[in-house]
């Protein structure tokens, strides 16, 4: 049976769209079910319907409180009872009881090498820490803001005169390798969470080098 994906999406959505068409290229045993943007003008959403991709907005703007954004964003993501859900530049951070509810069932992609650098800024962060080595990380989503078991890394070097533009740049081209690639290893059964360590079935690395 294939699996039901919801995923949701803040602005550009770049990640999201490596994920729809490696999910056709690859015959994945999945299919995207809807996009949810909470902002109305996210780019990504014109490019999801395109591809015939139900799509929704649950704009926080429009919602009371924190926690009424959340009831209303789980009854957007219920609607299509999917069986993973992927945060992909998803800009709003979850209250816990909504986090709890999707537990075990939702990633989100960070680009830095988590635990270092959670929260945003990261490419400046790690710029100016000097570090010499920056990435991206795909990690199963717990109430701690970025932070949850670590599915897949990618690593890139940080280059004497990058900018953080220039980090975001290869970082990105790295988080559409390793994104795709761990929902591919979920949606084929093939992750396992062992007190805290993701452990993946078959000989795939969850570490990617890139130069
Ligand atoms: C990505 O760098 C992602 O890691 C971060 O926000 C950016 C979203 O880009 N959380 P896109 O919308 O997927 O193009």
């Amino acid at each position: 049976m294939n699996k039901r994906i919801v995923i949701l999406i803040s602005g550009r959505g770049s990640n999201m769209r490596s994920i729809v068409e490696a999910c056709a290229a690859e015959g994945w045993p999945a299919r995207v079910q809807a996009v949810i943007s909470n902002r109305p003008d996210a780019a990504g959403l014109t490019f999801a319907a395109q591809h015939g991709i139900a799509t929704a907005v649950v704009d926080h703007k429009a919602c009371a409180s924190r926690d009424a954004f959340d009831a209303a964003l789980a009854a957007a993501i219920d609607a299509h009872r999917p069986d993973l859900i992927v945060l992909a530049g998803f800009m709003r951070i979850l209250g816990a009881d909504f986090v709890r509810r999707y537990e075990g069932r939702m990633l989100n992609i960070h680009p830095s090498l988590l635990p270092a650098f959670p929260g945003l800024h990261t490419h400046r962060r790690a710029i100016d820490a000097g570090c010499k080595v920056a990435g991206a990380t795909v990690h199963f989503v717990t109430a701690a803001l970025d932070h949850g078991p670590i599915v897949i890394q990618a690593v890139v070097p940080v280059l004497p005169g990058d900018d953080e533009d220039a980090l975001a740049v290869r970082v990105l081209a790295q988080e559409h390798v390793i994104y795709p690639r761990a929902v591919r290893w979920f949606v084929e059964d093939r992750l396992i969470i062992e007190r805290g360590i993701v452990k993946q079935r078959g000989d795939e690395p969850q570490l990617v080098m890139s130069a």
